[in-house]
């Protein structure tokens, strides 16, 4: 056992805002892998960090009046709170401007030089700063950074190339030849199919524009590019390139980098490829995890919807929050995250099943046995399946857990807890304490059901801090020996006459509605004062500039009739792509109406809604059809376009003013 290792990694994270749940989601995850690890014996590595460099700090930093170092210090020591909050177990925590970083990656750039792998030429394409790539013509979308459809720069400078595509074949050759190093599966496929068939080009790897980075040694005008600065970080941080490299040596290759699912392409082409060059070791898995996302869209800052992982480790304690990420959604898809399903999980899994299993049996214990837990005792009918399901938890939750299937694993767990529940209500201790020679009996029912508990307590290790803790504080149990891993596939370990405490309740219920407003609210809140943070921190070229139009009279306002429609009925106008003809009720009228929005909705999305429309406006003819109104939208500069709706239920024809 002892010599088995394990080094698990995170991204390193972008310090240009705070995190938010989605980033925690990851880090919570690999958390619980460490943690399952280091339970059962490896010698665990478990790496986070910081990507701290590149030209959106310096611009943030530059707005600001500060250097970019002072602003993501700042940052950084709030993540690093954030971490402590959430009870991540890292081992070390990587920054990108620790010199044992930088030195490093310096020399790694050298080499791959020298080697003949990075080459100097002049690069031209499409950079989106916010997410620091460029791009060639045909990857953009309408013109617009395809990853998050905001505007891109065309930049042409003198720069560094690394051959990626010398290593397109061997790439191709170790994917197919090892199907655990990308997962899951999909992700393999889409790789391939998307990326290296297609054909590798070589990849740009300094630049000049910017100053905030990692010098090129050699031509100190060029600052490291991003993905090669980056991605080092799971060397450096063990020390490569450097005489102190006992922990490369001891970790080096990882067992998994855990990543998001738009940065698996980076890892799993740019990433090996660069080892490849370094004749070094490749990484044995990268696992692409899916978004938390909010209504079916990425959680981002300038949308308002991020979710502070702070606010909801306050209301409801970080072990609720955690078994959350980790059961709600498998952990390769997109999750959902409502308020409205994590206060049903903490509800239903955590204070019905898990929370009541614990403070009903101890409360038993005291009530019927003056609290003590008696070892020698009768059997019940009902042992031996309690017991064969409690036995074959440890082994299914290791399987489910050596595939980093969480939500699975979480699932069995519960397979025992509400197993445990069962057993209650067959052996009915309520029913045993009435008659004095089924005492033995009823002893023996609390027994097995305190070594469910017990069971349970050890293997939600990995994913709770403080629940085991309160479990075993409340059993009594002080000797670890028998809440050890392997533990759980023992039974009857609980000694002779231990002493129940009972404790405070471990999962209170919430009041479902009550709570939602309150939480609501409370999200608002954070995120407002995040957005206004926001305004105050970002360069001022981010925001779009409003041109105003000439100021008009109330009289000339009144001029134009806006009234409220339902559509009724919309279709493609033939030949065009921008239009749908929609019949639209104001009133007791249906009205035709043309709209240019066939790039943004469906005919099917637009039946049913309801609308703003410009009812006095002069029928005009468009594609040969009449249209007699003119339904309102609005637009940004960003190519996004909805159309205007009443924000509550009124009647069709209403007028707007
Ligand atoms: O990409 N749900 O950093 P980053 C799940 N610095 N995961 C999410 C998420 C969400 N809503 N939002 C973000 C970078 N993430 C680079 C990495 S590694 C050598 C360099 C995840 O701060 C995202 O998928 O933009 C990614 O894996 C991680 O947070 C870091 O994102
Ligand atoms: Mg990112």
């Amino acid at each position: 056992m002892e010599n088995k290792k394990f080094y698990i990694t995170t991204p390193i994270y972008y310090p240009s805002d705070k995190l938010h749940i989605g980033h925690s989601y990851c880090t919570v995850a690999a958390d619980a892998m460490a943690r399952y690890k280091r339970l059962r014996g490896f010698d665990v590595k478990f790496l986070t960090g910081t990507d701290e460099h590149g030209q959106k700090i310096e611009r943030i930093a530059t707005a600001q009046n500060t250097t970019p170092k002072a602003y993501v210090d700042n940052i950084v020591s709030g993540i690093k709170e954030l971490w402590a909050d959430l009870d991540i177990s890292y081992d070390q925590f990587i920054r990108t401007t620790d010199d044992i970083h930088v030195d490093a990656v310096k020399k790694i750039f050298k080499a791959l030089y020298d080697k003949g792998d990075i080459y100097k030429s002049e690069y031209e394409g499409w950079y989106c700063t916010p997410c620091e790539t460029f791009y060639t013509e045909h990857q953009l979308v309408d013109g617009k950074c395809p990853d998050c459809g905001r505007d891109v720069e065309k930049l042409k400078e003198e720069s560094y190339f690394f051959k990626l595509s010398k290593y397109q074949d061997r790439l191709i050759e170790h994917i197919e030849s090892h199907p655990e190093f990308i997962q899951p599966p999909t992700r393999q496929k889409e790789m391939i199919s998307n990326f290296l068939r297609p054909g590798l080009e070589d990849l740009c790897v300094s630049r000049t524009s910017f100053k905030w980075g990692i010098p090129v040694e050699f031509d100190p005008n060029h600052i490291v590019y991003v993905w090669v600065d980056a991605l080092s970080n799971y060397i450096t941080a063990l020390g490569y390139g450097t005489e102190q490299d006992e922990q490369y040596k001891k970790y080096w290759p990882a067992d998994v980098h855990l990543v998001g699912k738009e940065i698996v392409r980076f890892h799993t082409i740019i990433w090996p490829a660069m080892l490849m060059a370094l004749d070094l070791p490749l990484p044995k898995q990268v696992f692409g995890h899916g978004w938390l996302v909010i209504d079916g869209g990425k959680m981002s800052k300038s949308k308002g919807n991020v979710v502070d992982p702070k606010v909801l480790v306050e209301r409801y304690g970080l072990d609720a929050i955690r078994y959350f990420l980790l059961r709600e959604v498998a952990f390769g898809q997109d999750g959902n995250f409502t308020n409205e399903a994590l206060i049903q999980r903490i509800n239903s899994d955590l204070a019905n099943d898990l929370g009541n299993l614990v403070s009903r049996t101890v409360g038993m214990i005291e009530k019927y046995f003056g609290g003590k837990i008696i070892a020698d005792h009768a059997a019940t009918d009902f042992d031996e399946d309690l017991k064969s399901v409690a036995l074959a938890t440890l082994n299914k939750v290791e399987g489910y857990m050596d595939k980093m299937l969480f939500s699975d694993a979480l699932n069995e767990i519960w397979t025992l807890v509400r197993r445990t529940n069962k057993y209650i209500d067959e052996t009915q201790p309520w029913v045993l304490i009435k008659d004095e020679a089924k005492k033995s009996e009823l002893a023996g029912a609390l027994y097995n059901i305190a070594e469910s508990i017990r069971i349970i307590s050890i293997i939600i290790q990995p994913f709770m801090t403080k629940a085991p803790k309160a479990i075993w504080a409340q059993l009594n149990i002080a000797d670890e020996s028998i809440v050890a891993w392997d533990k759980a596939k023992e039974w009857g370990l609980l000694p002779a006459d231990l002493e129940v405490k009972k404790g405070e309740t471990l999962f209170p219920r919430i009041d479902i509605k009550k709570e939602l407003a309150e939480l609501e609210a409370a999200i608002k809140a954070a995120a407002a004062e995040s957005v206004a943070n926001k305004m105050k921190d970002e360069p001022k070229e981010e925001e779009p500039e409003v041109e105003h139009k000439e100021t008009i009279t109330i009289d000339d306002f009144d001029k134009i009739e806006l009234r409220t429609g339902t559509v009724l009925h919309c279709e493609k106008v033939e030949g065009s792509k921008k239009l749908l003809k929609s019949q639209i009720k104001i009133g007791n009228e249906v009205r035709q109406i043309l709209s240019g929005i066939a790039k943004y909705y469906t005919p099917e999305e637009m039946v049913g809604k309801n609308v703003v429309v410009v009812a006095n406006l002069a029928p005009r003819k468009m594609m040969g059809f009449e249209s007699h109104g003119m339904v309102l939208c609005a637009s940004d500069d960003k190519g996004n376009l909805t159309v205007v709706s009443p924000e509550k239920a009124i009647d069709p024809g209403s007028e707007v003013c």
